[in-house]
């Protein structure tokens, strides 16, 4: 059984992106945790980022369809704040979908307190750094345990 984590748009730049927002670790570093963190719960990870939409859309779409997931951990960046498509993605399958930022949109500009993704989301968790994708493992691993 696996994990599919998300990563959106930008989050490539991870580690020297506005470090005093986001963090040093790098896309790289997340995505080790996150093996990790799956790892001590038996269960695998496979790891995407784009900066598209649509190969989001398209991911969300391979990871319903795929029986070994259990959940997806999704940090769609900016798109977070504008995707009907994404949001109709996740409407359109059965997936429990954990929504991670590093920052607290809550905490920044106006235009990023509104989450599409939100209403369809098993949980969020914003404003924890990298730690928030442990959190959304454990969440997705124990939920089923
Ligand atoms: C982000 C927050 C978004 O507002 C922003 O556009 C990002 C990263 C975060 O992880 O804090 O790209 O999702």
């Amino acid at each position: 059984r696996r994990i599919v984590v998300l990563n959106g748009p930008n989050l490539n730049l991870l580690g020297t992106r506005e470090p005093h927002i986001y963090g040093s670790s790098t896309l790289a570093d997340v995505e080790a945790l996150c093996a990790r963190a799956a790892g001590e719960h038996d269960l695998q990870v496979t790891c995407r980022q784009s900066n598209h939409e649509g190969v989001l859309v398209d991911a969300l779409h391979e990871a319903a369809a795929d029986e070994e997931v259990v959940g997806v951990v999704l940090n769609a960046g900016a798109y977070t704040h504008t995707s009907v498509a994404l949001l109709d993605a996740v409407r359109a399958t059965d997936l429990a979908v954990v929504e991670v930022h590093l920052s607290n949109p809550h905490a920044r500009e106006s235009f990023r307190h509104t989450s599409y993704l939100s209403p369809v989301a098993v949980a969020v968790i914003a404003g924890a750094g990298v730690h928030g994708y442990r959190y959304a493992i454990d969440l997705l691993a124990t939920r089923r345990e």
